[in-house]
């Protein structure tokens, strides 16, 4: 079966038990720059977790693009990919454990017609904060599942959230025994050898962890799904890797063409992290040296490095982009029209990046003969780390070049050094995946609507065709980019602020309605991706002064938001101007 028969079949088929399909949310979240990456199904839907109404009912599937980057250095292997597209399906306060696990067993069995006997599944064993699974493992039991095929793990395995603290609770995962002989006589779904692979997990969302770690009920019972279609078609096909489906071979193969030195890694990395990348930056992302921008960066240049490695001309990036597209098209017609962008986008990394490596060859050459002088026939980590962190020069091929110079390296004290580093940047990637999937406390709310007065006020002091172009928020202020050709002046500040203060004192009831996507147009309802949104909207009003397409949360009085000031304004980038500001009692 192909990946594209699989994504239709499981979208038909939860529509057939009730759900609506609703349409995949971009990779870099919405209105959202504190989260890097949408990295699962239940991301764009955390609000409707935590009990908002969403506008499409109670049961919802989709196939939704995710990145996950923790595994970046392990791509190249036989599995592990950064870019990959989860298929899931969602009760938000409707079906529980039940009828979940019965559609998930109906599915696999009937739809994929796998055989019983390869399906294994695992549920929570139990703990102090929430009781052992009795009821999923019955409920698989009449499903059909076979006995001695039902196992129980903790919190490791079983107990799912994104991130350190939001909506999660104790999952149930699905295993397919791919026949491969036991690694040893206590083989099981836990273990890593390769005999069994996890397909699908059903997070039984009913409990919500705070900041301290303490956990409680949510006001709803949900049930989240996701399953790796990647995964799904190198099983059903009987593929050892997902790089042998048709949503890699047709790129490899051109790969395996265009080198002159045969690495299967290196070939693997390179259709991995130029897919990614593509996707990534369809989505409006770019490289850089900070947060996401620099995860792409990473891609992109590791991608390069090994296209060097194949000796490939780095001039075939286009070419292998083309494929990918031609290939991907009907599912994401985006790529087609973004194709030119995303291509140009990647070349301007590359002789970015090419530079950096001439710039770090010398720089390397010059430390190299350093060491020399000084009598020494290693180069120490604190150079490798050096030429890493202040010229982007992989410590690899610092590492490669001292072997061709007949020098030793001491990646031992590098290493030390980056992970030192690389604590530094997770500690700081952590806080922003917390601020994301936080962003609905008072004080938030309150920046929340206050964003939506200064779209507004922005509109009437700089004109009409003045627009958000992303916004971001914490407990402790609010940033709000935009369109606008010049630096704003003091007069043009002061208006700005002194119309948003007007707007809280006149404290504007804050209302929100239900309407078709094209009504909500109609109406002039403010929005920054049209085409991103389900066919039912919710629009967010405040008085008659603003009307936006937004998921909310928002006051309902704009009075509570107190007072509003503009604490910096600047530039973002070519012809988008940031505004810094604060609210306060
Ligand atoms: N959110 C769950 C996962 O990503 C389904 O595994």
């Amino acid at each position: 079966m192909k990946a594209i028969d699989i994504r239709n079949k499981y979208l038909k088929f939860f529509e057939s038990k009730g759900h609506s399909v609703i349409p995949s949310a971009p990779l870099i979240p919405e209105n959202d720059p504190s989260v890097l990456f949408t990295t699962a199904g239940m991301q764009p839907l955390v609000p409707y977790l935590l009990g908002q109404k969403h506008p499409a009912g109670t049961r919802l599937t989709d196939y939704q693009k995710c990145v996950r980057t923790n595994d970046i250095d392990e791509v190249g292997d036989n599995r592990h990919l950064t870019y990959f597209e989860m298929l899931g399906n969602w009760s938000l306060g409707d079906y529980f454990k039940e009828e979940s696990i019965q559609m998930s067993f109906d599915f696999l069995t009937k739809e994929l017609q796998i055989p019983v006997e390869k399906l294994s599944v695992t549920v929570f064993k139990g703990d102090e904060d929430c009781p052992r699974d009795e009821v999923a493992a019955e409920c698989w039991k009449k499903a059909g599942i076979l006995d001695g095929h039902i196992y129980y793990y903790g919190k490791d395995d079983n107990w799912w959230i994104a991130g350190e603290e939001g909506p999660c609770g104790p999952d149930t995962e699905m295993f397919y025994d791919t026949g491969k002989p036991a690694c040893s006589e206590n083989c099981q779904p836990s273990c890593d050898c390769g005999k069994y692979v996890e397909i699908w997990n059903n997070v039984f969302m009913e409990y919500f962890k705070d900041k301290d770690g303490k956990y409680s009920k949510l006001s709803q019972r949900n049930v989240d799904t996701g399953l790796g279609l990647e995964r799904m078609t190198m099983l059903l096909q009987g593929k050892e890797t997902p790089f042998d489906t048709e949503l890699f071979k047709p790129v490899m193969d051109k790969i395996a063409e265009l080198q002159k030195v045969d690495k299967i890694e290196s070939r693997r990395i390179v259709a991995e992290h130029l897919r990614a990348s593509m996707m990534i930056i369809a989505d409006g992302g770019r490289p850089s040296n900070v947060d996401r921008g620099y995860v792409l960066r990473r891609l992109i240049r590791r991608a390069i490095r090994h296209m060097n490695k194949l000796q490939i001309d780095l001039a075939e990036i286009s070419t292998l982009i083309a494929i990918y597209v031609e290939n991907l098209k009907k599912m994401y017609p985006d790529l087609e029209t973004k194709k030119d962008e995303i291509i140009a986008v990647l070349v301007e990394e590359k002789d970015k990046f090419v530079k950096t490596l001439t710039h770090g060859e010398k720089e390397f050459t010059k430390a190299m003969n350093n060491s020399k002088q000084a009598g020494k026939n290693k180069i120490d980590g604190a150079v490798v780390f050096k030429l890493y962190d202040t010229y982007g020069f992989p410590p690899e091929v610092t590492k490669e070049l001292a072997e061709e110079n007949e020098m030793e390296v001491d990646m031992k004290e590098f290493e030390e050094l980056f992970k030192a580093h690389q604590e530094k940047s997770r500690q700081g990637s952590a806080q922003k995946f917390k601020g994301g999937l936080a962003g609905d406390s008072e004080i938030e709310t309150k920046y929340h609507t206050a964003t939506h007065l200064l779209n507004a006020a922005l509109k009437l002091v700089l004109g009409a065709d003045t627009h958000q172009r992303g916004s971001n928020i914490t407990t402790e202020r609010m940033r709000f980019d935009f369109n606008c050709d010049h630096k704003m002046t003091d007069e043009e500040k002061q208006k700005t602020e002194e119309i948003v203060n007007k707007w809280i004192q006149e404290d504007l009831p804050v209302t929100v309605e239900e309407m078709s996507k094209e009504d909500a147009i109609k109406s002039g309802a403010e929005c920054m991706f049209i085409e991103k949104y389900p066919d039912i909207v919710t629009v967010y009003s405040i008085g008659d002064v603003s009307k936006e397409l937004c998921g909310g949360p928002h006051v309902k009085h704009t009075g509570e938001i107190g007072t509003f000031k503009i604490k910096k304004e600047e530039a973002s980038s070519a012809g988008i101007r940031r505004i810094k500001a604060v609210i306060g009692d």
